[in-house]
């Protein structure tokens, strides 16, 4: 914490300069550059000591945010650049820590933000009190006291828009801890005036317009009113709306805050009922009558205005009618009545509204006083927060009697401000045992006498002329001052006798000029008897009285004829002069805390820094006044420890820790950088610093060292870092190192593990191998042993027993058993033989398997046995025909269809007997050779294909065809010379007989002949060629064949289907390439 106070302070980063007693030079002219660089970087806060200066930035900085409430909550006032929250937190803690109570002092002039400044302080103080369901309620109640006052106590004015029209000073009471328990509330001379009119461009109270605005339309109708502003006379109407002012919406949050606060809802509703009661009442008019008498009377123009204010306030008619024309004058038990003028009817009419507003206003502030009213009993600490208006100087001679008095005001908070100053300045030289020095310094209490003074004062005065019976004007009012006053070196007149201002022409003789300290004021005379008097009629008051609208009544009780009083009420004069003086006792108990608010500029604009407003306003605020006190002697002042841990780099028994106390750490460091004694003096708790070069040159040299230290930490750190980053990596280094090795270790470790047990698994092996060698040598060699010794064994029994067996019985008996299983299977085998044909497939099963081949031996010698059989029975003959047989199977069987007709033909050969008929002896004859085959063909003619039937011979060697009927041989052709046979596949008979080329008996070409026997006749013809040629001849067994007629090639072709002779085969010649043959 001690460091952060070192680093952060108001003299960090500073524009400008944050403190003005630390201004150099100090004039006028660098207060206001000051301000205006500081301004100009949006610096609006400014301390001149323990003042804070505010500059209204006329926008909204972000510099009120709970964040920086919680920067500034509970730290030392000089710790961060200037602020307001710095002088709150500071008010409020030495309010809860040090039992003190506080006021802060809010002046300026109109628009400089004295009202913005005391929300704000507020509510930082709101920010930072203690919290709590009851806690809270109060502060809400607290902080929404301020719309509602704003609402009927604030309007717009050509300098401020939302500008205070009252005085307000509110006591916030807190309990021991500084939680707040409640509030007081006293307001100041309320601008009444205003209800009735208002200077060019400004408005009536925003109430007004708020209600117009923001209220139902059933609202309004209750109220008897009507929207539209320009239906009222009191409503200034040049500027009715303001810009970025949303009345209707304002008027919402109002009713709302009076809900917090804790007002009913009839006393809401009583209150807006007043309210339009004094605007209706702008809205009676008044006409002249005369009465024969001569006397001026006046007489109200439309009564239906009247009419519904009665209704509203619940007043008669008649009654209320009477007051605006009569006036009862009361003097020792006489009552004299007088009628009014028109001029006196508007008179009393505007008395009347003006009255009821600030009657209204005052019961408002009672009736929120009694809902924010501490609850307890126990001591409390108070906070004030004062928000008044500040000197008011209007130009020439348009200051009236309210100026004057607020002046007054400003003039009494001037002279408690410098009494307090100085006051405090003087405590703590004393306090710290400074020697004092006196310090020059103007003192206004003179002009607070010239208006004050019980005898003398003009406020006295004032009063004294509205009491004197007689005439009485401003006129002789001013007279009077001229008189007494004359001599008093700040009253300026030109009427007064010995004047020095006779020749003045700037002072109009209507004016007095007053020098106040903030500068000269000159004031219009006119007006300040009848304010002072603040005159209502009684007749009017009585009239409010006898209402039956409860606020109304409570609101006039001088009216109640009961209490009927003859002294006339004290005046506006010594009203105000006696609430200022409570005031200021009040004040004077606190520990006080200023708040100098300025405006920047006349036009309400943001970034606008006018010098000559602001040079005017520092003039009568008294700023530079103000600094020079705090300066007379000593400009700085710092406690020893602040000081020490601010400067302490400074020297070297400082740095870097101060062993002993901070007073004496401080004088070393003051004696180490050789300043000059004069320039400074020690306190008891505090250095005092003479000139703010001083601290400029400190500070000058804390910068410089702060560099160095930079730089020396910066090294410091570079190295730590370095060498905690180098640490860091070195121990790493060892962990990687070390988890490494032990992993190399391990790996070699397994390795060496895994080898060894390699190793140990080959010996183990050998060795296991090696006795399983020996155990199996040693097992064989016990075998060998029981085998040698077993067959020893039989030895030597079989030579024992030898002589009891026959050697080979079981050769012989094996033997023996053969021939007998072979004896009986044979016998078995004759007993089932199959019969001898050789089809006979049949063969007895096999008894014993080694006997298979045997058997199978048997089969086949048995089946040529029997074949031998069947074929010795067989004659020459037949042998000859079943070898012919044999042979035309081989050829036939599965070429030819005709072949299976043929096998049950038994081969005759000669089917003609040549030799028993007598026809053919003459054949005989010729044929000297035996005849193989003698039968009946039908040759097909080669041209027509007509058969014509021929003997058909074959001999040894030849074959011969002769003519049936008479025997001759028409062809004979060697068997040398046949060449081939060819046949169909057909069933048909049909064949040809080829002729070798350039034989004899090719001339006429190849025999195409038709044979029942045809099988036979080809078989035959094979064979006898092949026994006498040794040739065997070709037979061509195909359904399209080539024959050769004569030159011819003619190709015979079958065709089968043709039904046309039955089952005859016919022959046609088609041409001479194509004879065909049709087969069944
Ligand atoms: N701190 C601030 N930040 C932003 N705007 C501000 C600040 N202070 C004042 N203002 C602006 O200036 C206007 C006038 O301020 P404010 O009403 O506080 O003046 P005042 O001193 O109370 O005047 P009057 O004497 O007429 O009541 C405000 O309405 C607001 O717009
Ligand atoms: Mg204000």
């Amino acid at each position: 914490m001690a460091k952060m106070e070192a680093k952060t302070s108001l003299l960090d980063n500073m524009i400008g300069v944050g403190d003005m007693v630390l201004l150099e030079p100090l004039d006028e002219d660098s207060f206001i550059n000051n301000l205006k660089k500081r301004f100009d970087h949006n610096e609006v806060y400014t301390y001149i000591g323990s003042v804070v200066i505010s500059i209204n930035p006329y926008r909204s900085l972000p510099i009120y945010s709970p964040e920086k409430v919680e920067e500034y909550r509970n730290r030392n006032f000089y710790e961060l650049s200037p602020h307001i929250f710095a002088l709150s937190d500071e008010a409020y803690r030495s309010l809860r820590d040090q039992d003190k109570d506080q006021c802060i002092l809010i002046t300026g002039e109109s628009g400089a933000g004295k009202t913005e400044a005391s929300k704000l302080v507020m509510s930082y103080v709101a920010a930072v009190c203690g919290k709590g369901a009851e806690v809270n309620q109060v502060k809400e109640q607290l902080l929404q006291s301020n719309p509602v006052l704003e609402a009927f106590g604030n309007a717009k004015t050509v300098r401020n828009d939302n500008s205070s029209r009252f005085g307000k000073y509110m006591d916030i009471e807190f309990d021991f801890k500084g939680d707040p328990l409640g509030g007081v509330i006293s307001n100041y001379l309320l601008e009444k005036s205003r209800v009735v009119k208002q200077p060019r461009g400004e408005r009536n109270f925003h109430i007004f317009y708020q209600i117009l605005s923001g209220a139902s339309e059933d609202f309004l109708c209750e109220l008897k009113l009507e929207r539209d502003f320009s239906r009222y006379n009191y409503l200034g109407l040049d500027s009715a709306h303001v810009n970025g002012v949303d009345d209707a919406a304002n008027f919402r949050t109002v009713r709302n805050a009076m809900q917090i606060v804790g007002f009913m809802d009839h006393e809401t509703q009583s209150v807006f009922e007043v309210v339009a009661a004094v605007l209706k009442l702008g809205n009676i008019e008044f006409k002249p009558e005369s009465r024969v008498n001569g006397l001026d009377e006046s007489k109200i123009k439309d009564k239906n205005e009247l009419k519904e204010i009665c209704e509203l306030t619940g007043i008669d008619q008649s009654v209320l009618e009477r007051a605006f024309s009569f006036r009862t004058v009361e003097a020792k038990q006489e009552k004299v009545s007088t009628t009014l003028n028109v001029a006196q009817a508007y008179y009393a009419r505007d008395a009347l509204a003006k009255n009821l507003y600030s009657r209204l206003f005052s019961w408002l502030v009672t009736r929120i006083n009694e809902s924010i009213k501490a609850q307890t009993k126990v001591r409390k600490k108070v906070m004030g927060v004062l928000d008044i208006y500040g000197f008011e100087i209007f130009e020439s001679a348009d200051n009236s009697f309210e100026q004057f008095i607020i002046n007054y005001c400003n003039e009494k908070l001037q002279q408690i401000f410098i009494e307090l100053t100085l006051k405090e300045e003087q405590e703590e030289y004393i306090r710290e045992g400074i020697e004092w020095t006196h310090i020059e310094y103007f003192n206004n209490a003179i002009i607070c006498d010239l208006i004050e003074n019980n005898q003398t004062g003009i406020l006295a005065m004032l009063d004294e002329e509205c009491l004197r019976p007689g005439t009485v004007t401003d006129e002789t009012f001013l007279e009077k001052l001229n008189q007494v006053c004359a001599t008093h070196q700040h009253f300026e007149s030109r009427m007064s006798k010995c004047s020095r201002f006779l020749n003045d022409t700037s002072l109009p003789h209507s004016c007095f000029r007053i020098q106040h300290y903030a500068g000269k004021v000159m004031y219009q005379v006119e007006g300040f008897v009848d304010k002072n008097n603040d005159l209502l009629y009684r007749d009017l008051s009585q009239a409010m009285w006898k209402a039956s609208h409860s606020l109304i009544k409570a609101l006039f009780p001088e009216g109640n004829p009961a209490k009927i009083n003859l002294k006339r009420p004290p005046t506006a004069g010594s009203q105000f002069k006696a609430s200022v003086a409570t005031l200021m006792k009040n004040l004077q108990t606190k520990n006080p805390n200023y708040i100098r608010c300025i405006k920047p500029n006349d036009k309400k604009a943001a970034h606008v820094f006018n010098d000559a407003l602001v040079c005017h306003q520092i003039r009568y605020l008294g700023l530079l006044e103000n600094v020079r006190v705090r300066r007379a002697g000593y400009a700085f002042r710092q406690a020893y420890e602040p000081c020490l841990e601010r400067y302490k780099m400074l020297c070297r028994q400082t740095w870097p820790h101060w062993r002993g106390a901070a007073r004496a750490g401080v004088e070393v460091l003051f004696n180490e950088l050789e300043i000059p004694e004069e320039e400074f003096s020690f306190g008891r708790s505090k250095i005092f610093i003479r000139n703010p070069r001083t601290l400029f040159k400190l500070e000058d040299l804390r910068k410089q060292r702060l560099e160095d230290l930079a730089t020396l930490i910066e090294k410091i750190y570079r190295g730590w870092k370095c060498r905690t980053r180098f640490l860091l990596m070195k121990k790493s280094q060892i962990v990687i190192a070390s988890w490494y090795r032990r992993y190399a270790q391990q790996k070699k470790y397994q390795k060496t593990k895994s080898s060894a047990v390699t190793v140990q698994s080959y010996i183990r092996g050998w060795k296991a191998r090696k006795l399983l060698r020996e155990l199996k040598h040693q097992k064989r060699c016990n075998e060998a042993a029981t085998i040698i010794a077993a067959y020893w064994h039989g030895t030597q029994v079989r030579r024992e027993y030898r002589k009891f067996f026959r050697a080979n019985a079981g050769r012989k008996i094996y033997e023996f058993t053969l021939q007998r299983i072979m004896q009986k299977y044979f016998l078995e085998m004759k007993k089932k033989m199959p019969s001898l044909s050789p089809i006979d497939k049949n063969w007895p099963a096999r008894p014993y398997l080694f006997l298979d081949s045997t058997h199978k031996e048997l089969k086949r010698i048995f089946h040529l046995w029997r074949c031998k059989k069947y074929r010795d029975q067989f004659t020459d003959q037949q042998k000859l025909i079943y070898e012919e047989k044999l042979e035309a199977s081989e050829l036939f069987k599965d070429k030819k269809a005709l072949y299976p007709a043929s096998v049950g033909q038994p081969f005759q050969g000669a089917y003609l007997e040549i030799g028993k008929n007598p026809k053919y002896k003459k054949l005989k004859d010729a044929v000297d050779e035996k005849i193989i085959i003698a039968e009946v063909v039908n040759k097909i003619n080669r041209a027509n294909g007509k058969a014509t039937s021929r003997i058909f011979l074959l001999t040894k060697n030849n074959v011969l065809l002769a003519d049936q009927k008479s025997g001759n041989i028409k062809s004979e052709v060697p068997l040398g010379d046949v060449a081939k046979v060819s046949m169909s596949s057909q069933n048909d008979g049909f064949f040809a007989v080829h002729l070798k080329e350039g034989s004899g008996a090719a001339g006429k070409g190849d025999f195409l002949l038709s044979s029942d026997h045809l099988i036979e006749m080809a078989t035959k013809l094979y064979r006898t060629t092949l026994s006498q040629t040794k040739q065997k001849l070709n037979i061509e067994i195909a359904d399209e064949f080539l024959v050769q007629f004569r030159q011819d090639k003619v190709c015979v072709k079958f065709i089968q289907g043709s039904q046309k002779n039955g089952n005859i085969p016919t022959c046609k010649r088609k041409n001479n390439r194509l004879l065909e043959v049709a087969v069944p």
